[in-house]
C-alpha cells in the first residue's frame, strides 16, 4: 500500500500537531459538480452508481481534483444497509429514498436478521478500489448510519417531517425498537470494521436525526447503540489508529456524554460554538465542524468572516478538523468551495505555530 503523503487529518482527529486546519466536506461528491452529474448518468442512476466500484471511485476522486482537500469519503449511502436487510430500497426522483418494505408490523421487525456481509461487498470492493486510486495523496474516511438514524428510515419507509410512526413505536412499543436497534448495532459494527479490513483509515458515523429525540429517548434509543457500535470498532489498521467520528445533528446538548464515547472527535452543526464545544469536551476529543453549508451561498467576503470566525472560536491549537454543519447543498457554486478550501488553509496557519 502507498505511503500516506498527506496525513494532517488524522493528525488533527488525535489532537496531534499540524501545520494548518484540515478540511472535508460532508458530501464533498455530488450533484453540485457537473462532472458527478455526468458520472451518474452513465451509471444510470444513483444505486447504479453506489454499486459500480469503479464508478463510485471516479465519483470519490471528482471533489479531490478540484479541491486541496485533506480527506476523500467513500461514496456510497447509509441506506445501502437495511437494503441488505431486504427492505428494497429505491429513489424516487425529487422525493428522496424509499423502502418497499419498512418494519411496520411485529412480525417485519421479528423477521429482521443482521445481513451476510457478502450482499454489501459492493461497498468493500470501493473502499479497496478507492484506497488504491487514492496513492496515498490523503487518508479515506468510512462510514456508516447511526443504528439509529438507520431505523428512522426503516420504521418511516422514507424520510419524515415528524417522524409519527417511528416515535410511535418508541412510545408504543419500546421493546421492537430496541429489536431493531439492537439489530443495526451488531450490523454496522461489522459493517464498518469490513470496510476498516478494505482500507478505510477513519470512520464516522452519521446520526442525522438524534436531535429528533428526547432527552431521555436520546440515552435510551440512541447514545447506548452508539457506544455498543464504538466498542465493537477495530481502532488499528497498518499500524496506525483507525480515529472514530461521531456527527450527531442537532445533538450540541449532548457533546460531554457523546464525548464520554471512546471516540475520537465529535461532528457538530452550525448552531454550535465551537468555543463552547472545546471547553465542554475538554481534551478527550477533536471536533469536526462547522459551517453552515447555506453560508457558501454568501460572497467570498462573507464566507471568508464566516471562516475566520470559526477558526478563532477553536483557537490555538490542534484537535479541529474543518467542516460544514451539514451535508453541502446540490446548488452551492463550485468556485465558493474552492473558495472556502482554501481560506480554511491560508487562515488557520496562525493557530498552528508552536
Ligand atoms: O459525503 C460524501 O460525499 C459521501 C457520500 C454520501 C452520500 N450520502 C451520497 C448521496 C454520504 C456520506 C451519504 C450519507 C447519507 N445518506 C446520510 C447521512 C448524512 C446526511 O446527509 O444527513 C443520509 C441521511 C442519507 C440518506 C439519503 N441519501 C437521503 C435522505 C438522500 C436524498 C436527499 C438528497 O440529498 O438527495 C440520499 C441521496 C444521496 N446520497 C445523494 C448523494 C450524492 C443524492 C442522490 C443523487 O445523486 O441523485
Amino acid at each position: 500500500m502507498a505511503v500516506l503523503h498527506n496525513d494532517i487529518f488524522l493528525r488533527a482527529l488525535l489532537k496531534q500537531p499540524v501545520e494548518y486546519t484540515p478540511v472535508w466536506l460532508m458530501r464533498q461528491a455530488g450533484r453540485y459538480l457537473p462532472e458527478y452529474r455526468a458520472t451518474r448518468a452513465k451509471a444510470g442512476s444513483f444505486l447504479a452508481l453506489c454499486q459500480n466500484p469503479e464508478l463510485a471511485t471516479e465519483v470519490t476522486l471528482q471533489p479531490l481534483e478540484r479541491f486541496a482537500l485533506d480527506a476523500a469519503i467513500l461514496f456510497s449511502d447509509i441506506l445501502t444497509v437495511p437494503d441488505a436487510m431486504g427492505l428494497g430500497l429505491h429513489f424516487v426522483e425529487g422525493e428522496g429514498p424509499k423502502f418497499t418494505h419498512p418494519l411496520q408490523h411485529e412480525q417485519d421487525v421479528a423477521r429482521l436478521e443482521v445481513p451476510d456481509m457478502s450482499r454489501l461487498r459492493y461497498v468493500f470492493d470501493a473502499v479497496s478500489s478507492i484506497r488504491q486510486a487514492l496513492q496515498g495523496r490523503v487518508p479515506l474516511i468510512g462510514f456508516s448510519g447511526s443504528p439509529f438514524t438507520l431505523a428512522c428510515y426503516m420504521v418511516e419507509g422514507s424520510g419524515s417531517r415528524d417522524f409519527r410512526l417511528l416515535k410511535t413505536m418508541l412510545y408504543q412499543r419500546p421493546q421492537l425498537l430496541h429489536r431493531i436497534l439492537d439489530i443495526n448495532a451488531q450490523t454496522v459494527t461489522a459493517y464498518l470494521n469490513e470496510q476498516i479490513a478494505s482500507g478505510a483509515q477513519a470512520v464516522q458515523i452519521f446520526d442525522t436525526w438524534g436531535g429528533i429525540l428526547s432527552d431521555a429517548a436520546f440515552q435510551e434509543f440512541d447514545l447506548l447503540y452508539i457506544q455498543q457500535v464504538v466498542s465493537g470498532l477495530q481502532r488499528e489498521a497498518d499500524g496506525r489508529r483507525v480515529p472514530v467520528i461521531v456527527f450527531t445533528k442537532g445533538g450540541g446538548q449532548w457533546l460531554e456524554q457523546l464525548a464520554a464515547l471512546d471516540v475520537d472527535a465529535l461532528g457538530v452543526d452550525w448552531t454550535v460554538n465551537l468555543h463552547q464545544a472545546r471547553h465542554q469536551v475538554g481534551q478527550r476529543v477533536a471536533l469536526q465542524g462547522n459551517l453552515d453549508p447555506l453560508a457558501l451561498f454568501g460572497q467570498p467576503e462573507s464566507i471568508e468572516c464566516e471562516i475566520k470566525r470559526l477558526l478563532a472560536d477553536y483557537g490555538s491549537g490542534s484537535g479541529h478538523v474543518f467542516n460544514l454543519g451539514h451535508g453541502i447543498n446540490q446548488f452551492t457554486d463550485a468556485e465558493m468551495v474552492k473558495f472556502a478550501v482554501e481560506a480554511v488553509h491560508r487562515l488557520s496557519v496562525g493557530y498552528h505555530q508552536n
